[in-house]
């Protein structure tokens, strides 16, 4: 479905895509180990999906990746996360840099309760952009780039709340787009949403991918399969979360290396 739409029209929007780099991470809150040992290469410009059942540690992996994790009490993260130069979990690092570098969209659409308009205009502010022909431009092409401006230019002053959740949930990509990410990390971004929603927002992240580095956490293993270039599959036991294979998707789901992921793919398990 999202290949086939796929628009060869390119973005505007043209930062480096950053590669990030897990090594060894185990992540506890307090004593109870979420991810144990994580290990994770995520190509620049292409689309990584995690999949695997409920508690396995998606979530917990992907806020790791712009340290959301250390807004969580109790929460422990070790090893060693690099975005291109940088090590995130460095204590010295800039996080509010880290988590413009590296956005985040959630599995609920979450704009903020006001305009459409300030939703863009909030974050370029706080990132330092004052002139108001420049914001007004970067609110248009943001707003553009995920297929909004043409519904939303009439009401830019009306609540983002009036949106239906898939409008919201672009207006939430547009809101991380609008400052330039190299890393976009997305937690079940479509499970609230309706068909054809989903359908508009994996032709976005296939466009999107040709700048950008993208992190998906799906329960959809058709929405892997369709959009993800590779698939991480974790599993949980009494000792934690742990990856049991990271490959090409169509490897991954077509001729697994491991028995748990053949069950796990085939729906015998999970
Ligand atoms: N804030 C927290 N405090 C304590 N334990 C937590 C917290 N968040 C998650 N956990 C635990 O960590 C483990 C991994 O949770 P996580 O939410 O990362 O899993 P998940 O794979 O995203 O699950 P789901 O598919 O249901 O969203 C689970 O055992 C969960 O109960
Ligand atoms: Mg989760």
């Amino acid at each position: 479905m999202a290949n086939q739409t796929q628009t060869p029209v390119p973005l505007d929007f043209q930062p480096l895509a950053s590669p990030m780099a897990m090594e060894h991470v185990t992540i506890q809150y307090g004593n109870k180990v979420a991810v144990r040992d994580v290990s994770l290469l995520f190509a620049p410009k292409s689309i990584t999906a995690l999949i695997g059942p409920s508690g396995c540690g998606k979530t917990t992996l992907l806020t790791s990746l712009n340290r959301l994790t250390d807004l969580i009490p109790h929460c422990r993260v070790s090893g060693s996360v690099r975005l291109a130069e940088l090590e995130i979990f460095d204590q010295r690092i800039d996080v509010i840099e880290l988590r413009r570098r590296v956005g985040m969209i959630f599995q609920r659409p979450n704009p903020f309760p006001m305009s459409i308009r300030r939703n863009l205009e909030l974050p370029l502010r706080e990132h330092g952009l004052r002139d108001r022909h420049k914001l007004a431009e970067k609110v248009e092409r943001t707003l553009t780039e995920v297929g909004l401006w043409t519904e939303v230019k009439d009401r830019l002053d009306r609540s983002a709340l009036t949106l239906s959740g898939g409008q919201q949930q672009r207006l939430c990509l547009a809101r991380a787009l609008a400052l330039n990410p190299e890393v976009i990390l997305l937690d079940e971004p479509c499970s609230s949403l309706d068909p054809l929603s989903v359908a508009v927002i994996e032709d976005l992240l296939v466009r999107l991918r040709a700048n950008c580095t993208i992190v998906v956490v799906t329960h959809n293993l058709a929405q892997a399969r369709r959009i993800a270039d590779s698939t991480a599959f974790l599993w949980a036991d009494e000792a934690g979360g742990r990856l049991i294979e990271h490959r090409a998707t169509k490897a991954l789901f077509d001729s697994p290396r491991e028995s748990l992921t053949a069950a796990f793919v085939t729906g015998r398990v999970g």
